[in-house]
Parts: C-alpha cells; structure tokens; sequence
C-alpha cells in the first residue's frame, strides 16, 4: 500500500461513528433482485467485523449501478442489505436515503456494534458531481471515514474521494490487500512476469499494454481484440471487428518486441477458433491465423496458442491477466480462457492475479478462483491501477488528514 495512507490499525475507532465506503455494486439476476454474486459484500466482511469489535457504530455506503442522480426502484440497496445481514448474522438496519435528516436520526439511533447501510449514494447527483455540500453532509454523519471501496477507488465521487478531505482517514482491509497485491506484482514482480490481456477491444486495453510492455517480461494476448493484431501482421480476419485505428499502435507494439533485449515479448495467437456468426451455436472451425475464411469471425484462441501461452506461463512468477480469451460463456469458446485459468492454477509458486469484471467471473466459473493468489475487486479500478494511473480514491486518503 502507499506508504503514505493511513490503514484502519493506526485510527482510534472505539466507539466511534465510522462511515465505510464499500463497493457493493454488485451483479444481479435477470429477475433484478436476486444477488448472483455476493463476492465483493464478503469482501468487505473483514473490516467490518473489526468495527464492530471496536464497539463502533458503523454506516456503510455503497452505489449501486448508473442511475444518474435519480432514484431508480430498481437500483435499491434493500436486497444488498439484507444479503449483509445474512453474511454477519445480525440485523443491518436500511436508511430511506443515503443524507437528510432522516439518516442522522438513524444514526442517532444505532447501537455500538450496529450497522446501518444508506441507500444508493447516486440517486444523488451530488455523488458523481463530488459536490462538496454532499461530501460535506456525508461526513456530517461520522467521526471517521474508512475507503474499502478498491472497485470504486478510480472514481473521484464525493464518497469515493470528496469525503475523505473532510474526516480522519484510513484504507479498510480490502482495499490496503488490494493496493499492496496489485502494487507489488506490477511495480515489484518476482520475474518472469507475464501480463496476459485479453477482452474485445484494444482500445480499451491501450493504457494497460502501454503500460505492462513496460514492465512484464511476457505480454499474450488473446480475446476478440487479438484480431487488431492479427490483422496488424498482415493476415485477413474475415468478419471479425477490428480497430483500424489501432492497428499501427499494435503492429509497433509487436514489431518493437521482436528481437529487442529491452521490453516484453509479445504473443500473439498462431491458431483460432472462429465462427460464422456471433452465435452459441454458430457454425465454428479452427484454422491457423493465416487462414481465418472470408465471412468467419475470431471467438477464442486456438489450441495451439492455448497450448503455447500455458507453456510460457509455466515459468512466471508473476502473473497479471485481465480479459478473457474468447467468448467464454459460450461452450465452443471457452477453451482458451479455461487453459489460462488452468495454466495460472497449476502455478504452485508464483503470483497469480487476475483482474475483476469479466475474467473474475470466468475464473469462478471454472470453479478455480481458490487456486489464485488474488481476484481483483476491482473491474475498471484494477484496470486503471495496471496502467499505472493515480486513482483518485487512494489519492484522497493519502492527502486526508
Ligand atoms: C464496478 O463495478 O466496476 C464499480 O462498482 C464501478 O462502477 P462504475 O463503473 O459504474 O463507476
């Protein structure tokens, strides 16, 4: 963790109104209000059992979803509040609203130990605003603030970032194992240390190449935007979307790899897996890169090139991977992302981090998420700390007072 953020040890909590920024956004079912995973409420467990053996009264805060400064009935915290309550074994009392005079006569009223969640912060739009009068009456409610909220750190909201100027400061457990998990692999791997990133655009993975060819041994790439790259050596890729304007960032990104001491070695598939449509039960084939058909589109790696990067993944001792290798949530395109998964579990001494969001969920589904060394909380946070950028959370709590 930044040496210069206060963690929760050093604050004086006993008896104290503690105000804890969680990441709570969590998934849902289609039905919209059954939780399908409670992964990121457990993860904030840790912290909040150690208030309530400081005798604290604790007040979680949380977004939930994009609402716009609006109150959405779909986007209540109730179902989330109770799936807490279930996780503590204790009753968790829901604020009407996240400020207002309502929410300080229930903090009023909570108990040492008691737990009061608010309502969704951005039915408010004062929340993504950072708008100081909202940080201001969110601290109103506390002696103390605790950021637990890594999935959230890479937004400047008034929760997030607002509030931590204006009371005594810390990290909660999550959030300071995150910082020090991410921090150490990307800016103090044990080598070799492989960057495996995959994922449909590589527009959206600019920032994070930019950053860990840099600093990795090893960059593979894989999932829908391997095809820039592919594309990007000359080959054809039939329907598959690419990003033309990409493409020369990727063909240097390759080129300067090649023979070069200095920088990552970069792979790139020699083998997929393509379909004739984006479909579950397209018509699918596997060819080698230089042979993709007209009209057929990139799915997954192939099995060679699953084969290859599990090999050159043997030796890491550091391994960073965001982004699926293919559309894994369909059976016929799952194998590339199952053989980065096994690959990473079978690796007894070595760092295995995989980013949140999509890679998170494919990894437990493959039933495998015991076998890393750490799951990300994060999505767009844990991508945003790869590509090395301040996020604004932790910056907060590092000028806190
Ligand atoms: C996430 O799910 O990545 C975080 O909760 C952040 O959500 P946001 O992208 O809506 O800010």
């Amino acid at each position: 963790m930044a040496a210069n953020i206060n963690n929760i040890r050093q604050l004086d909590l006993d008896g104290k109104r503690v105000l804890v920024r969680v990441d709570f956004n969590v998934p849902f079912n289609d039905d919209g209000i059954t939780i399908s995973d409670d992964s990121r409420i457990r993860a904030a467990l840790p912290t909040l059992e150690y208030l309530r053996e400081r005798n604290c009264r604790i007040i979680v805060c949380s977004h939930r979803g994009r609402p716009k400064g609006k109150v959405d009935q779909w986007l209540r915290m109730w179902a989330i509040t109770s799936r807490l309550a279930r996780l503590l074994k204790m009753i968790v009392i829901q604020a009407g609203d996240s400020v207002g005079a309502g929410v300080v006569e229930s903090v009023e009223g909570l108990e040492s130990g008691g737990v009061l969640v608010l309502e969704n912060l951005r039915f408010h739009p004062g929340e993504e605003e950072n708008a100081p009068e909202f940080a201001r009456q969110l601290a109103s409610l506390a002696d103390v603030y605790i950021n637990d909220a890594f999935g959230a750190a890479h937004r400047a909201h008034a929760s997030t970032e607002g509030v931590a100027r204006l009371l005594p400061s810390a990290a909660g457990f999550l959030m300071e194992r995150e910082l020090r998990i991410l921090g150490d692999a990307i800016d103090a791997p044990k080598r070799p240390f492989a960057a495996v990133l995959g994922g449909a655009k590589v527009s959206d993975k600019i920032g994070a190449l930019q950053n860990l060819v840099g600093k990795a041994d090893l960059v593979l790439i894989g999932g829908g935007m391997a095809a820039t790259f592919i594309k990007a050596q000359g080959h054809a890729v039939g329907d598959s979307p690419v990003e033309d304007d990409r493409m020369e960032f990727a063909k240097r990104l390759v080129d300067a790899s090649i023979g070069q001491g200095d920088g990552a070695r970069m792979l790139i598939p020699t083998d997929v897996v393509v379909a004739e449509e984006f479909a579950e039960d397209a018509c699918v084939q596997t060819v080698g890169v230089s042979a993709i058909p007209d009209g057929y589109r990139v799915m997954d790696i192939g099995p060679d090139t699953a084969r290859r990067y599990a090999e050159a993944l043997g030796a890491c001792k550091t391994v960073v991977w965001n982004g699926p290798m293919g559309v894994f949530e369909w059976d016929a395109f799952s194998q590339g992302t199952a053989a980065i998964a096994n690959a990473l579990a079978e690796l007894e001494y070595a760092a295995t981090i995989t980013g949140g969001g999509s890679t998170a969920e494919a990894v437990a589904a493959l039933g495998l998420a015991d076998r890393m060394t750490h799951i990300s909380s994060g999505g767009g946070a844990a991508l945003e700390f790869m590509e090395g950028r301040e996020l604004p959370g932790v910056a907060a709590l590092a000028l806190s007072r």
